[in-house]
């Protein structure tokens, strides 16, 4: 596995996969890897891509004023050692100089689906992943990008965002992957300690009490909602920020007759800003 800081290296080891034939294979992120990631790792393999690179890369402008840019996890030589071990053939690390050079003053901003949800409760967060993802993608030309469904939004954000501009690559979305007790995965889980861990379970309990009613044949999002929402309020360490049903696609509030519907959730628990979600589908009993 070889790793680069800049675009020009990048750039040149996927031009030389593709020269070699190759489908490539891409996998963002900010590092401080889990499993959520390796299973990106693993799904660019399924999809057919026999290089897979990943990149590492704290981005500062998808961070607002106080949030956790500076404490953001990082652990460099581990996170290089699990991409290792996952098969990736190449490692793309660059500083914000690289990614943010003197005199930058473009960006990109996907308007309709980035509002509301995440999008409300962070101004701006959504036109730093899409401008970030866009350079990152115009760098490491992958065939294949793969983004975990945890950020369910910002999938649909990318999404969009390579559609709109017409960027030639197949954005995949990756199912989440959980702790064994059910917390979805997250770098920001090291930020849980003591009764803060056990407590930030609700969030995946609130969406279970939501598939539960679901699965007894209801099919009212207000309903099920509430349900999800009382959960969460139930435990004192959680400050709720949002729980709302959305069409899985659009993200619109306006659900299909089809039933199908995404739970999104956010909750603060102690230092940590934990998001979720669950997608419910299948005929009413
Ligand atoms: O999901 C993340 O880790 C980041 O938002 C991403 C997509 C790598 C952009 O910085």
């Amino acid at each position: 596995m070889v790793t680069v800081r800049h675009p020009e290296s990048m750039r040149a080891w996927s031009g030389a996969r593709r020269a070699e034939g190759k489908r490539v294979g891409f996998v963002p992120t900010m590092g401080y890897l889990h499993e959520g990631h390796t299973s990106l790792v693993r799904i660019a393999k399924e999809m057919g891509c026999e290089a897979v690179a990943a990149s590492i890369f704290v981005n500062p402008t998808q961070f607002g004023p106080g949030e956790d840019y500076e404490k953001y996890p990082r652990n460099e030589e581990r996170d290089l050692a699990m991409l290792s071990a996952a098969g990736v053939g190449a490692v793309f690390l660059p500083g914000a100089k690289e990614m943010y050079p003197e005199g930058h003053q473009t960006h990109v901003e996907v308007t309709g689906v980035s509002q509301g949800l995440c999008g409300a409760i962070r101004p701006g967060h959504f036109r730093g992943v899409a401008t970030v993802v866009a350079k990152l993608l115009l760098i490491a030309r992958p065939h294949v990008a793969v983004f975990g469904e945890k950020d369910y939004q910002q999938l649909a954000v990318i999404r969009a965002m390579v559609r709109d501009l017409g960027l030639d690559v197949e954005i995949a979305g990756a199912p989440i992957v959980r702790e064994p007790d059910g917390l979805a995965m997250s770098s920001r889980n090291k930020y849980l300690e003591g009764e803060d861990r056990r407590a930030a379970l609700c969030l995946y309990n609130g969406l279970c009490a939501a598939r539960d009613l679901y699965e007894t044949g209801v099919r009212v999002p207000e309903k099920l909602v509430n349900v999800a929402r009382a959960k969460i309020l139930s435990e004192p360490r959680a400050k709720l920020e949002y729980v709302e049903a959305r069409d899985p696609e659009t993200l619109s509030p306006s659900l299909s007759a089809s039933g199908r519907m995404t739970i999104l959730v956010a909750a603060r628990v102690g230092p940590a800003r934990l998001i979720d979600n669950i997608t419910l589908e299948g005929k009413a009993a």
